[in-house]
């Protein structure tokens, strides 16, 4: 019998063990989307089932259902507007520790999560270590209305926007509305300044560039878990 051994994966769950170490009893905690914060969940969910008592905000609906199926009680900004500590992937990863994420789609959510936690802890392989954001296409998602349009706009920012599809329709997010992955030939040399510029078009809701929100980033490599802190 051949055994196949996926790196990635024991990287990714290297990751996650070692956030899940930060949980501490009676937190809000942020609950990420994407195959990471996956792992991260179900041993989240092994924790609750052992007596842990937290309660998750999801930052999609992805998120939610695979919560709800292992028991982790939920509740939501509203009712709890201030979370402890959020626990998420990332696409990429700069030295200062911005980010890009929003490749699973569900960028929107995870800022607004992100941004009310007091902690946020991003879990990653090392393949998301990057000299300079922008290898990867940076998800900017935009409200339907109008989007070739606004889609123009961001084009003259430099990039080259492609409409995320699902099989022949656009993919539409947990919100409603449409995804442009927009690529930047030279890569992105100054992530705020960026972000500002596409915040502001109308008809944008937010773009994949996380900046200066990352307290921690936990990276699985090959020489074990190392851990960045923001300065
Ligand atoms: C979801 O929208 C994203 O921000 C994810 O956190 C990001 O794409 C990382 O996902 P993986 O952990 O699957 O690489």
């Amino acid at each position: 019998m051949i055994f196949t051994i996926d790196i990635v994966s024991i990287k990714k769950q290297l990751a996650a063990e070692a956030a899940i170490e930060m949980i501490e009893d009676g937190m809000i905690v942020g609950l990420g989307t994407g195959s990471t914060s996956s792992i991260a969940i179900d041993l989240i969910g092994k924790k609750v089932s052992e007596g842990l008592n937290i309660l998750g905000i999801p930052t999609s609906k992805a998120s939610e259902n695979q919560a709800t199926s292992l028991g982790i009680p939920l509740t939501s900004l509203s009712t709890h507007p201030s979370i402890d500590l959020a626990i998420d992937g990332a696409d990429e990863v700069s030295p200062s520790l911005d980010l890009i994420k929003g490749l699973g789609g569900a960028l929107v959510r995870e800022k607004i999560v992100e941004n009310q936690s007091k902690k946020l802890v991003i879990i990653i392989d090392d393949s998301k270590l990057v000299p300079q954001l922008g290898a990867c296409p940076l998800p900017v998602e935009i409200i339907f209305f109008g989007h070739e349009s606004t889609s123009t706009s961001l084009a003259s920012l430099g990039c080259t926007p492609v409409l995320r599809m699902d099989g022949d329709k656009p993919f539409i997010s947990d919100n409603g509305n449409v995804i442009y992955h927009c690529t930047f030939p030279n890569a992105i040399s100054n992530p705020s300044d960026l972000a500002l510029k596409i915040e502001k078009i109308p008809g944008v809701v937010t773009s994949g560039l996380f900046v200066n929100m990352a307290d921690i980033v936990l990276v699985g490599s090959d020489d074990g878990l190392q851990t960045l802190k923001r300065s």
